[in-house]
């Protein structure tokens, strides 16, 4: 009885203490190599975005080396080498899901290479089900090569974020509702010309994070090279986000209840092609050749850079 007692006093007076130090985690889940099979699923069929990609299964992205591990790396590619029917399916991809669900937590990706090439449309994500009302975090998106990474919240109505806050990225819009300015969320696009597509890739790649609190979104970017928090360059098994500097961009409280905005999320990583790729302004504005879809379909040597490769990604609660 005592003993109890003493346990229950034990546990409070951790918690009062967890409290206290409120950016401290722990690893829960780690993917390095062939991991990645355990924790996560290929999801096969067509883009719900109306991309021009064919997602393939498990099996298939394995067999057709679509997906690969070895000890230290996980790459995820498109088909570099069929010339599409017009009428046929679209280019095979792969669309990864987590196993898990994470509530608030921190997500840790040591990223080498991002896809690269016109028309592609490459993801790293959060989302819940169902759409939109259990939210979706972007972390890293981009089209076309163009610029640097864009992160973006995407919620049900009643979330807006102020154009003011402590972040080094630049506020894009302002409204995270899906349903307003075609879904564009609330985004925040990168200062940083190495945080996305050829530049990111030319540069050996580098760390993004993204934090989960109950009232705040936070997602940051070290390039390789430069200097990252020893915790994250390391993969430490503990972490302490309250160590780590401004964010790229930070999503806050104010105006937005993010804990009943977001609720407990698989993770992402998919490469579709056209679509938000292929709007005809955008894609001619990037420089690209002939319309999207056409060049998705003719020209598979153009995506022998579209993949995505990992060191490693781990999850911290
Ligand atoms: C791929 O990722 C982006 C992430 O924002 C998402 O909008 C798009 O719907 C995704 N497509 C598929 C098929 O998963
Ligand atoms: C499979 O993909 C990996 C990584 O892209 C590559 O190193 C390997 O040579 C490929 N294997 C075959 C049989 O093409
Ligand atoms: C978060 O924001 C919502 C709506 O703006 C508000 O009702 C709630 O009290 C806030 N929560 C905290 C912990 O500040």
């Amino acid at each position: 009885m005592l003993f109890q007692v003493y346990v229950v006093f034990v546990s409070f007076v951790l918690g009062l203490l967890r409290g206290v130090s409120a950016g401290k985690y722990n690893v829960q889940d780690t993917y390095i190599g062939g991991s990645f099979y355990d924790g996560f699923n290929a999801q096969a069929g067509d883009d719900p975005t109306g991309g021009r990609v064919n997602y393939v299964d498990t099996p298939t992205a394995r067999r057709l080396n679509l997906t690969y591990a070895s000890s230290n790396t996980f790459i995820l590619r498109a088909d570099f080498t069929s010339v599409l029917r017009p009428n046929g399916p679209g280019r095979n991809s792969v669309r990864l899901l987590s196993n898990k669900q994470y509530g608030t937590s921190v997500v840790v990706a040591d990223i080498r290479h991002i896809p690269q090439g016109c028309g592609t449309w490459p993801a790293f994500w959060t989302v819940g089900n169902p759409w939109p009302q259990q939210g979706e975090i972007d972390i890293v998106e981009g089209i076309n090569d163009q610029g640097a990474n864009l992160a973006t919240l995407h919620t049900s109505p009643g979330c807006t974020q102020p154009p003011r806050r402590p972040q080094t990225g630049s506020p894009v819009s302002s409204d995270c509702n899906s349903a307003v300015n075609s879904n564009q969320g609330c985004a925040v696009k990168s200062t940083q010309p190495n945080s996305y597509g050829p530049g990111f890739n030319a540069n050996g790649g580098g760390w993004y994070a993204m934090e989960r609190t109950s009232t705040r979104i936070s997602i940051w970017f070290w390039p390789r090279g430069s200097n990252p928090p020893r915790n994250v360059a390391n993969g430490e098994k503990g972490i302490d986000t309250s160590t780590w500097g401004t964010p790229m961009a930070v999503f806050v409280n104010d105006s937005c209840d993010i804990s009943s905005k977001f609720g407990r999320h698989n993770i992402v990583i998919n490469l579709t092609f056209c679509g938000w790729a292929g709007d005809p302004r955008l894609y001619s504005a990037a420089g690209c050749p002939s319309t999207c879809v056409d060049h998705v379909n003719n020209s598979p040597s153009s995506f022998v850079n579209s993949y995505w490769n990992f060191a490693s990604l781990r999850v911290y609660v």
